[in-house]
């Protein structure tokens, strides 16, 4: 009988993730509210038209409405009685901005999961007070090891929590058994630039911005679009596209800069020289100082959708 060993190295991994995943829940357990009175119920970017000059404040919170049907456009996901999704699974699910707005468009049953009781707990908070409670429900899981059945929903939606994943084979492999046969996977999350065939890593000054926010936001290494289409391949998957909708969403920090100047939370907003790089401070209810630093340098913000091989129930076509 095969036996499996672990060694110092598994263990050396499974406390770094440990680790990692605690920073995460105490990171949104802590700055949700904050970001709840910025961005709103949705904690990811806007989507711009690629040749939008000025935006509007009052446009970011419709932007990422915006993001969230553009997503589904390219996945094509039908809106259609006999096609659209009845059961969504919402992975990384922040104070369930997406789940409400899924579950309200299709009808469907939405389960949310993130690391994060505040969340969770807000989460099903706002569904209930949108006389959503019955549709929607919230819990606080790991996105590794999903407290699902195989193969229950057919829409399976990622949005921006990707980047917090420290091993992306694990967390497409779980997305993808989740998922039922035909179901539509939907992963939008930060990526670095694809490599070129020569290059073995990103430049040491594109490291170097990618370690500061790493430090920031809890995230472990990045990787590129390319490498996720890799996995998804290799899982077996159908119709595998993406798109680097960087430019896309380049907008949405000044214009949520702008708003957060006038939240009494701030107490300073610093901007570099370099105009895609920002630097937000603010105290927590701790009254410890925060630092987030966001930069477009280097980054590239992706999104893909994949089509679990099916038996002709496909939610495309
Ligand atoms: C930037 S927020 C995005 C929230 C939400 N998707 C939205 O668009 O409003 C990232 C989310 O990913 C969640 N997350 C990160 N790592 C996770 C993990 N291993 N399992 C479950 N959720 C995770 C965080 O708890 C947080 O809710």
């Amino acid at each position: 009988m095969a036996t499996t060993t672990t060694t110092a190295a598994d263990v050396a991994v499974e406390q770094q993730q440990q680790e990692l995943k605690k920073g995460i829940a105490e990171f949104y357990d802590e700055s949700s509210l904050t970001w709840e009175n910025i961005w709103g119920e949705h904690m990811h970017h806007g989507f711009y038209d690629n040749d939008v000059v000025d935006v509007q404040l009052s446009d970011h919170r419709s932007a990422q409405i915006r993001m969230v049907e553009q997503a589904l456009a390219f996945a094509n996901v039908h809106d259609d009685s006999e096609k659209k999704p009845k059961s969504i699974v919402d992975v990384g699910c922040g104070i369930g901005g997406s789940s409400r707005y899924l579950a309200k468009k299709y009808g469907a049953e939405c389960c949310g999961i993130t690391l994060s009781p505040v969340q969770a707990e807000r989460a099903q908070a706002l569904a209930d007070a949108q006389g959503l409670g019955d549709k929607v429900s919230f819990q606080v899981a790991d996105a590794l090891n999903q407290p699902f059945p195989d193969g229950k929903f057919n829409l399976v939606w990622s949005m921006e929590s990707g980047e917090h994943m420290p091993d992306k084979l694990k967390f497409v492999s779980e997305l993808v058994r989740v998922a039922a046969p035909g179901a539509t996977i939907i992963i939008v999350t930060w990526c670095h630039r694809d490599l070129s065939p020569d290059e073995k890593s990103l430049r040491p000054e594109e490291e170097k911005i990618l370690n500061k926010i790493c430090s920031s936001f809890y995230l472990p290494a990045w990787c590129s679009a390319a490498d996720y289409v890799k996995l998804l391949e290799s899982l077996s998957l159908q119709d595998i596209k993406s798109a680097d909708w960087s430019g896309n969403v380049a907008p949405f920090w000044p214009a949520v800069i702008k708003t957060a100047l006038s939240w009494k939370g701030i107490t300073s907003l610093l901007r570099s020289g370099n105009a895609n790089f920002y630097i937000l401070i603010w105290r927590d209810s701790n009254n410890n100082i925060r630092v987030l630093i966001r930069s477009y340098s280097c980054l590239k913000f992706i999104r893909m959708e994949d089509h679990k091989r099916g038996n002709g129930n496909a939610i495309d076509d």
